[in-house]
C-alpha cells in the first residue's frame, strides 16, 4: 500500500479541550508528514477524535506506534479478564460476559477521574480507546485539561502545592481508592509530583485525581486530606472538561500526562465493548 498524505480538518471538541480529525482513514498506512501533524495537534488539543473508522486489533496497534512504543498491561497476567494468553498490548474495556464472566477490564458503571498509569515509574503517554459495541445511553468518558487544572489553581494553592510529592496507588477498581492504612505492598504505587511539566510541550499540568491518588507526601493525614479534596475540584468544573458521546468506529487517543478522564454510568443490562492500547511514556518530573 502506498502513503501518501492525507489532508486532514481539526475541528474543535469544545473550548476546553479536544478535537475532531476529519479526513484521515486509520485502516490506512500514514505518511510521515500526517503522522507529525497528527502529533502537532495532539500535543495542542490533548484529546484527538476519529469518527467513523473501521479498524482491526492490528491496524490500532500500528497506528499507536506512530506515537511510541505500544505498551504492555500493567495488570498481572493472571488477574485480567481478557485471560492470560490474550494479546498483553490490548485491554477490552467492556461488561460483557462469556459463560457468565467478564470478557474485559473496567466493566460497569461509573468510573472517577484518573490519568492512566500514573501508579507507574514510567507512565504511559497515550492511550487508545476504539468503541466496539455501545449502550444506548450514558457510558460517556469524559476529559479534563490538566494544564487548565493547574492555570485555575490560585497563587496561594500553586505556591503550596511546589515541591509536593503523591502517592499514586491502584487496584484496577473504578469508584475507590486504595484502603492505605492496609499493606500498600500488594498494590501497584508510586511517588509522583503533584505537578509536572510535560516533557514535549514544557507546560505544568496538574498531576492528581480522586481514584489513584491517595496522599500528600510528608503531610499530616488531615493536612493532606484537606489539600487533595480542594486539588479535586477540578473534577467537577465543566470549564475545563469535555463529555465525549461515543459513536461505534470512534477511536479517542488521550495524552496521559496532561489530561483525566472518568465516565459516566450506563445501563449494566446493555453491552459496552471497547479496544484499548497504550504508548509508553518516561518518568515525569515537576
Ligand atoms: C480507560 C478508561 C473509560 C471508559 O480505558 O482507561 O478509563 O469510558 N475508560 O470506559
Ligand atoms: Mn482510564
Amino acid at each position: 500500500m502506498t502513503k501518501t498524505k492525507q489532508h486532514f480538518d481539526i475541528r474543535p471538541l469544545s473550548d476546553a479541550l479536544g478535537a475532531e480529525i476529519r479526513g484521515v482513514d486509520l485502516s490506512q498506512p500514514l505518511d510521515a508528514d500526517t503522522v507529525a501533524a497528527v502529533t502537532d495537534a495532539w500535543h495542542e488539543h490533548i484529546v484527538l477524535l476519529f469518527r467513523d473508522q473501521d479498524i482491526d486489533t492490528d491496524r490500532q496497534i500500528v497506528f499507536a506506534e506512530h506515537f511510541g512504543d505500544v505498551g504492555v498491561r500493567s495488570r498481572p497476567a493472571e488477574r485480567r479478564p481478557e485471560g492470560a494468553d490474550y494479546n498483553a498490548s490490548i485491554m477490552l474495556v467492556s461488561n460483557v460476559k462469556k459463560d457468565g464472566k467478564y470478557i474485559g477490564s473496567l466493566p460497569d458503571g461509573e468510573m472517577w477521574f484518573h490519568h492512566d498509569m500514573c501508579y507507574d515509574k514510567a507512565p504511559h503517554k497515550g492511550t487508545f480507546l476504539y468503541a466496539m459495541e455501545l449502550p444506548s445511553t450514558g457510558g460517556n468518558t469524559q476529559f479534563a485539561n490538566m494544564y487548565a487544572a493547574y492555570d485555575k489553581l490560585s497563587d496561594d494553592m500553586k505556591q503550596r502545592v511546589q515541591g509536593q510529592r503523591a502517592l499514586q496507588i491502584y487496584d484496577f477498581a473504578t469508584r475507590e481508592t486504595v484502603d492505605i492504612s492496609d499493606d500498600i505492598s500488594k498494590y501497584k504505587h508510586e511517588i509522583q509530583p503533584v505537578t509536572i511539566t510535560h516533557p514535549v510541550t514544557g507546560r505544568r499540568a496538574l498531576y492528581v485525581n480522586p481514584l489513584i491518588t491517595a496522599r500528600i507526601e510528608d503531610m499530616a493525614e488531615h493536612e493532606s486530606r484537606a489539600m487533595l479534596d480542594e486539588l479535586f475540584a477540578f473534577a467537577d468544573d465543566p470549564s475545563i472538561a469535555y463529555e465525549h458521546e461515543w459513536r461505534l468506529g470512534d477511536l479517542m487517543m488521550w495524552d496521559n500526562w496532561c489530561s483525566c478522564h472518568a465516565r459516566t454510568d450506563f445501563p449494566a443490562s446493555e453491552r459496552r465493548m471497547l479496544r484499548r492500547c497504550t504508548v509508553k511514556g518516561q518518568p515525569l518530573h515537576e
